[in-house]
């Protein structure tokens, strides 16, 4: 049987108080323990970005992190994104212009593209090509 570990952690503004699996990884948490399923585990090697969200304000990969080192922290989703309006803008713009197909590496892409605009008011065509680079999407390339 797999150690087991108590955490208690603030999840999108709300107290969550859990045990969990010594080896969880942040991802598997979030979806299978608090049904936020819009975080995505792709390569769960931290290349693809699908697993992107925020730790303690950082933008950070869920899928590198486990979930038991966590007591104490303060972790953000795409879900509490969309519920505070942050990434309202951004979700309106992803739907006008098209920028998805199947969906999968959205929500990485939508927190990724949320901490480029708190970097950088106005970014360039160029700066937003580097910053996504860590972002991949297998239906578009
Ligand atoms: S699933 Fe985390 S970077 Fe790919
Ligand atoms: S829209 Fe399908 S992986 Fe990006």
């Amino acid at each position: 049987m797999s150690e087991r570990v108590e955490i208690r952690l603030i999840v999108n503004g709300e107290p969550v108080a859990k045990s969990v699996p010594a080896r969880q990884n942040l991802v598997d948490f979030l979806r299978e323990e608090l049904g936020l399923t819009g975080t995505r585990a792709g390569c769960e090697h931290g290349v693809c970005g699908a697993c992107t969200l925020r730790i303690d304000g950082a933008i950070a990969r869920g899928c590198l992190v486990f979930a038991a080192q966590l007591d104490g922290s303060t972790v953000e989703t795409v879900e509490g994104l969309s519920d505070s309006g942050e990434i309202a803008d951004l979700q309106a713009q992803f739907l006008a212009r098209n920028a998805l197909q199947c969906g999968f590496c959205t929500a990485g892409m939508l927190v990724a593209s949320a901490e480029l605009l708190r970097r950088a008011e106005v970014p360039s065509r160029a700066e937003i090509r580097e910053f996504l680079a860590g972002n991949y999407c297998r239906c578009t390339g």
